[in-house]
């Protein structure tokens, strides 16, 4: 049986990757061994199986007994551990859930619903390194990996808006403190119908530049506002994440020549699903109907949802789409601009498509090769 590593299993996307493994009843065929970077001796986690006690994620010889390492601890962890690894001749399979080797020449970004012949030529090839993508590129190819495969996109643009889960667990809890704290400070005028809404307004503005307003992980407010930088500066003027949505879609399509992709990367208030609006020049001009049909029959995941008020409320947003693996595509028509402009918005879990399904996906798929 394949010996699987698993390593950053108690995170905020490792514990999603656990639920999501159990109720695909994936441990099935496999024999799992559980690492911690601090609780070493202690006991595993529950998975229905008698398991050894935890070992530690910084003993080489141990994890170089794996014939796949699954990690989701972040880059750090990889930083530290991967190149030791390797320089011990250990040739097994490393799925990761961080970006520090995602764009590396040996390495290939998984998301196998859109890319799964890259996947197989690269597993052809002897690559043994399958790393998760940037959770904004992910969300976008599952919306529209159709338009990419047939060749319809000359360029696009991508304005994103980002949940708070995508910079980690504790920006999500001071999200919600945030939340709180605006709460307190206006409640009991919000329980007065008679109270004015400027003094509302003033309150709430007053809690938000209070000393005492939690910012320690977004250095500003996100409630009632939104930042528009996510991750650090480039040169180029791009944030970080937005110089991601061009390098890698097209290293994830392969692309070459690549297709120009930028956008502007903007944090928002919700928990956990991120959106984007995208703007696309199309390679030709294809009726709407046409369009609509080719996202919607490129994985079983998309849903294209009707250009209506009432369908984009009640189906195009955070609160509809969270813990959901549907990844529905609205708001699709040609922009006034010309026929050959397509715009279209797309929503989904950060943490599902995001982050721990592909992931999830690649050691299926490895099992199904390998077993
Ligand atoms: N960098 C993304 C974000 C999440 O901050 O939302 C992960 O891919």
């Amino acid at each position: 049986m394949l010996n699987v590593g698993f390593i950053g299993w108690r995170g905020m996307v490792g514990s999603v990757l656990m639920a999501r493994m159990l109720s695909e009843n994936d441990f099935q065929g496999i024999s799992p061994l559980f690492f911690t970077t601090s609780q070493v001796g202690q006991k595993p986690p529950d998975i229905g199986v008698e398991l050894p006690p935890l070992k530690d994620a910084y003993d080489i010889e141990t994890l170089a007994g794996m014939d796949v390492i699954m990690t989701c601890q972040g880059g750090d962890y990889t930083k530290s551990v991967y190149e030791k690894l390797r320089s011990t001749g250990w040739n097994g399979y490393w799925v990761d859930a961080a970006s520090t080797l995602r764009m590396s020449d040996d390495s290939v970004i998984v998301l196998d619903p859109v890319n799964r012949s890259v996947i197989e030529s690269a597993l052809e090839q002897g690559t043994r390194n399958f790393i998760g993508g940037n959770c904004t590129v992910s969300l976008m190819l599952m919306a529209i990996g159709g338009l990419f495969k047939a060749g319809l996109i000359e360029w696009l643009t991508s304005m994103t808006y980002q949940a708070a889960s995508g910079a980690g667990a504790k920006n999500m809890r001071e999200l919600a403190s945030q939340m709180a704290a605006i709460g307190k400070a206006s409640e009991d005028l919000l329980s007065d119908p008679a109270s004015a809404v400027q003094e509302i307004d003033r309150r709430v503005i007053g809690a938000m530049r209070d000393s005492t307003f939690p910012v320690d992980h977004f250095g500003v407010p996100l409630a009632g506002s939104v930042i528009p930088w996510i991750d650090s500066e480039l040169e180029s003027g791009q944030s970080k994440e937005e110089w991601k949505g061009s390098a890698e879609t097209n290293k994830m399509l392969n692309n070459d020549p690549p297709i120009p992709i930028d956008g502007i990367c903007v944090r928002i208030g919700a928990m956990r699903c991120h959106c984007q609006a995208l703007t696309i020049k199309l390679t030709k001009r294809v009726p709407l109907d046409e369009i609509e049909s080719i996202i919607a029959e490129s994985n079983e995941w998309v849903r294209v949802v009707a250009n209506t008020k009432e369908e984009t409320m009640r189906q195009l947003t955070p609160a509809a789409v969270t813990g959901k693996l549907d990844v529905p595509v609205g708001r699709i028509r040609n922009l006034n601009i010309g026929p050959a402009y397509l715009t279209l918005y797309t929503v989904g879990d950060q943490l599902l498509w995001g982050a721990a399904e592909p992931v999830r996906r690649m050691l299926n798929i490895l099992k199904g090769r390998l077993s």
